[in-house]
């Protein structure tokens, strides 16, 4: 028997299942998330509610504690509550009740409703605290769920909230978590530990993402991999201060929550004002790349996304910093054009005063002392040579040494009469002050007006300290945050065809939040391709490939100073939206060869690796990464295969190929550039010989008559795979894989 008051929605897609009780005009609870175990009717929906009551144990509450997505303190939840704030002591403790809930828009009342992929707002209110609710849950076609949360000021007297945290419940098999750390030129480093009792809490606290951002905090069954164990995971999508948690409670109650981190009496909300949470995602899936390749089909789905053929990137920091001279950059545009590079982009110094990073900043006009002409000599040719043209900006950011801080003083984020500490020599631009974010806007536009510009690189380059609103010095970064999101679409609504890469030092400001407005990030000031094999891999757990800038730079890494060869450095920048970041007026003859086979590759194979479904395997040597990415109708595929450093075996052994379809039959080629890597030892099934005095030295030859690589079932690969070369460390392979 269904009890008469029931109320249940169940959204379902592509696997998963987000069971939800709305019963007796409570706050929707979650009492299933996870695989899609098929229609649930009325009686099972109220099955799965009765057998999921937890006992109320001696000297507990004398009634099960009801989690809702906003838990509520009144229940006797005692882990963090959903809405926490009041006003000045009172409102503290707020207990709603809904009163609309609506599924694709379509009221409901009564029953359970089975639904796939679809949106559910729930309308409450709680008349004693004069508080209003509208929760929004949505679950895309791809799997994925998120939630957010509108909380309204009903009465005179101000409330200040201090956190809104939105919570999906997860079950205790759950009890590893894994997520990110990282700094700047190392992001994305994943970290593993157990849940225990208390909440892994990880703030940001950086007026932005953050280069150590937790990402996707993710909890799974023990020893969780890329392709086994069940694993649920949040993202918080923010660009600035904000949580992720995993946070279980002596009940065996566990949750995850996201929300935005505010800081103290940022939001005060007068009558009829209310404040807007943050989307808050939950994925879940059988393994790390079901989780990822949820959120890239979610992301690919969008209207938004980009879908002309990511265009092969010059980007000239690397080879010119601040030094910028005409020549030189036509030099490096004509040699780029040779090469097949379709877009050139001029990063920072073009502007102000802007010889160094001490000074300019703010100063949005181009430098008459080193264009004299105006950037257009520069434009025209590279528009002349067939590529789009990119430009860097980093608006929200000024030097104390400019003009605009000369004018404005008081548009810089203070809390009082001193200024924050500086960070690179800067500080940061007040974008929630409308007069400057007007002037800051018009200021670009006036740029992209004069000029036929394709791409910004918009960057963000320190964390925001002291980041107040002056003369009070109140709060300003969730104002700061909103208008950044504000000013980045109205740029975009503006200019329709720009595309915008989000930089922040590099890889600090990569989340949802900005990838609705931007088309790509940078993952990482470091182009170093051992590092890169680690920040593009664990990116990708929620960017998928073609929004994540990955660039060949020189052969000595300027951030490691190691040296690698350029097929370990194309090979890693290849599963990324590719670029060259590298003086190309320094490279061999035999190089620019090199890199243009590696370029071909990449705009022969950028459908497959822009479109496909991502793999990594799960191997116990972590001194080999493999990745691949497989296209959606299973007909090809293209994998690398890393060494990372030196094993203490010989070889890894056969090395499997997932995500193949296991009843076809494909030819493996292994990717060999000219001239011939000379680090390693091929498989014997690659086809090639080794010249009897090479083998040390490498210089392997085709074997006569031979064709290169092998024929195998989808199954075979999957299952057995492929003996691994012996490669030097640091060194990789290409394989191309076609259905036959
Ligand atoms: C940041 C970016 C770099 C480059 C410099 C320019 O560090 O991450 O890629 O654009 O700024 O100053």
């Amino acid at each position: 028997m269904t009890p008469p008051n029931t109320l249940g929605v169940v959204l379902r897609a592509a696997g998963v299942a987000l069971a939800v009780d709305l019963s007796d005009r409570e706050l929707p609870a979650v009492i299933h998330w996870g695989a899609d175990c098929g229609p649930l009717g009325a009686e099972a929906f109220a099955a799965l509610a009765l057998t999921g009551v937890a006992p109320v144990g001696p000297n507990d509450m004398d009634q099960p504690i009801r989690l809702s997505m906003l838990p509520e303190e009144w229940t006797g939840w005692s882990g963090r509550p959903g809405v926490n704030g009041s006003r000045a002591g009172r409102a503290w403790s707020p207990r709603f009740r809904s009163t609309a809930v609506r599924l694709d828009s379509t009221p409901l009342t009564a029953g359970v409703h089975d639904a796939g992929a679809g949106v559910l707002e729930v309308e409450a209110i709680d008349e004693e605290s004069e508080l209003a609710l509208l929760l929004s849950v949505e679950m895309s076609v791809s799997g994925i769920v998120r939630t957010r949360a509108r909380l309204t000021n009903l009465a005179d007297e101000v409330y200040q909230l201090d956190e809104l945290l939105l919570s999906l419940p997860v079950p205790a098999s759950a009890s590893e978590i894994l997520d990110m750390a990282g700094r700047w030129g190392k992001e994305r480093v994943p970290q593993r530990s157990m849940v225990t009792i208390g909440a892994h809490r990880r703030e940001g606290r950086h007026g932005r993402t953050g280069a150590d951002a937790a990402t996707l905090l993710s909890v799974g069954e023990p020893g969780f991999g890329f392709a086994r164990g069940e694993v649920w995971g949040v993202h918080t999508g923010w660009s600035g201060n904000h949580v992720h948690q995993v946070e279980r409670v002596s009940t065996g109650v566990q949750v995850l929550g996201g929300g935005e981190l505010l800081l103290p009496g940022e939001v005060r909300l007068g009558r009829d004002e209310s404040y807007e949470s943050p989307w808050v995602y939950g994925a879940y899936g059988e393994g790390l790349d079901a989780v990822a390749r949820r959120f890239h089909r979610m992301l690919r789905a969008r209207e938004q996304h980009p879908t002309s053929p990511r265009p092969v990137t010059l980007n000239v920091w690397e080879a010119v910093y601040f030094d910028h001279d005409l020549d030189v950059l036509v030099d490096l545009a004509e040699q780029a054009a040779d090469l097949g590079v379709e877009r050139f982009v001029l990063d920072d110094g073009w502007f102000g005063s802007r010889r160094d990073d001490f000074s300019g900043l703010g100063d949005w006009t181009v430098s008459a002392d080193v264009w004299p002409e105006g950037l257009h000599p520069l434009v025209d040719r590279v528009r002349a040579l067939g590529m789009q043209f990119g430009l860097w900006f980093e608006p929200e950011m000024i030097n104390v040494d400019s003009d605009l801080a000369r004018a404005h003083p008081e548009w810089i984020m203070a809390t009082g009469e001193s200024l924050p500490v500086e960070s690179r020599h800067q500080q940061v631009l007040n974008l929630g002050i409308p007069a400057c974010y007007a002037f800051i806007r018009d200021a670009i536009c006036a740029v992209l007006d004069e000029y036929d510009i394709a791409y910004i690189k918009w960057d963000h380059n320190r964390d925001l300290v002291q980041a107040g609103t002056l003369p009070a010095g109140r709060p300003g970064v969730h104002a700061q945050t909103l208008a950044f999101y504000r000013l980045v679409e109205e740029i975009g609504v503006r200019y329709p065809e720009l595309e915008i890469e989000s930089c922040s030092s590099g890889g600090a400001r990569v989340d949802l939040g900005i990838l609705e407005h931007t088309d790509r990030v940078w993952v990482s000031d470091n182009i170093d391709p051992l590092d890169r094999q680690q920040m593009n891999r664990w990116t990708t757990q929620l960017v998928p490939p073609e929004m994540m800038g990955s660039h060949i730079a020189s052969g000595r890494s300027h951030t490691t100073g190691r040296w690698h060869d350029l097929s370990f450095r194309a090979a890693t920048a290849l599963f990324g939206h590719l670029g060259i970041e590298w003086d190309l007026r320094t490279a061999t003859d035999d190089e620019r060869a090199e890199l243009r086979t590696w370029i071909d590759f990449y705009k022969q194979h950028r459908a497959l690796l822009h479109g496909g479904d991502l793999v990594r395997l799960d191997h116990p040597d972590d001194t080999i990464a493999v990745n691949g990415v497989v296209a959606a109708d299973r007909s090809a595929a293209v994998y690398s295969y890393a060494s990372l450093a030196r094993s203490e075996t010989v070889s890894p052994g056969r090395v499997r190929l997932p995500g193949l379809d296991p009843d076809a039959r494909y030819r493996v080629v292994p990717v060999v550039p000219t001239p011939l890597p000379s680090r390693f030892t091929p498989a014997r099934w690659w086809g090639f010989e080794l010249a009897p005095s090479a083998v040390y030295h490498g210089a392997p030859v085709w074997q006569e008559g031979s064709e290169p690589g092998v024929e195998m079932s989808g199954a075979l690969l999957g299952a057995a795979g492929l003996m691994a070369p012996l490669l030097y460390p640091e060194t990789a392979v290409v394989y191309a894989v076609t259905r036959v």
